[in-house]
């Protein structure tokens, strides 16, 4: 797979596992050994794309320890403040979500919102994604939303939110060869047609590299 994102023209990936989700759910000591054993593979088989450790971090009170012991699995910084890919349920957005962003924009942490496009609630009022970014939410949309793999509704979010200019990453959010590869230039050449060039290159280059001025892990 990493080989496939080099093809594209990937540098530098994010290896996101999800945290605090069952059944994926990995105690992060184990994420780190396993990635620090698949980063010399990734040495050894001589691949030039450079590889790092974040999370995809489900909402749940574990946030609240995770913070306070300064433990959150982060991306890098964003305007100083470390941030972290926070992930919400498909079908609802928990009570009490914007009050977690906004505690959390407290502490100094960015979140970034993986995905919001494939959430059923912002599908079905994409408005509601402002409440999210007036609280400090960073926002990751999914490359293959905008080229039709998660259907209509989805890539309808996902374009909206676009052209709204509520969008700071996009992502291949890539987990395996046939279902969901990187497929990162296909989704940008499509962002390129909504928004053009230049707003699109910084959601795949500009941005990251500012998260990753300063990364984490
Ligand atoms: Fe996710």
């Amino acid at each position: 797979m990493l080989e496939m994102s080099q093809r594209e023209g990937i540098g530098i990936q994010w290896l996101t596992p999800h945290l605090g989700r069952p059944p994926f759910d990995l105690p992060w000591p184990e994420l780190q050994q396993r990635f620090q054993a698949f980063r010399q593979q990734v040495i050894q088989h001589g691949l030039a794309i450079e590889v790092h450790l974040a999370a995809e971090v489900h909402i749940g009170p574990h946030i609240l320890t995770l913070v306070q012991q300064n433990a959150l699995p982060c991306c890098g910084q964003w305007e100083g403040d470390p941030a972290f890919l926070l992930e919400l349920p498909f079908e609802r957005i928990p009570h009490g979500t914007i009050n977690l962003i906004h505690w959390l924009t407290r502490q100094g942490v960015r979140p970034i919102l993986a995905h919001p496009e494939r959430l059923r609630p912002l599908q079905t009022d994409p408005g509601k994604l402002e409440a999210f970014v007036d609280a400090g939410c960073l926002v990751q949309v999914t490359a293959a939303s905008l080229t039709g793999t998660f259907g209509a509704r989805t890539y309808e979010a996902a374009r909206v939110f676009l052209q709204a200019g509520q969008v700071h990453f996009l992502a291949s959010d890539c987990h395996n060869l046939q279902r969901r590869p990187p497929g990162l230039r296909h989704g940008l050449a499509v962002a390129t047609d909504l928004i053009g060039e230049t707003a699109a290159k910084r959601l795949v280059s500009d941005n990251p590299a500012r998260l990753l001025s300063s990364v984490c892990a």
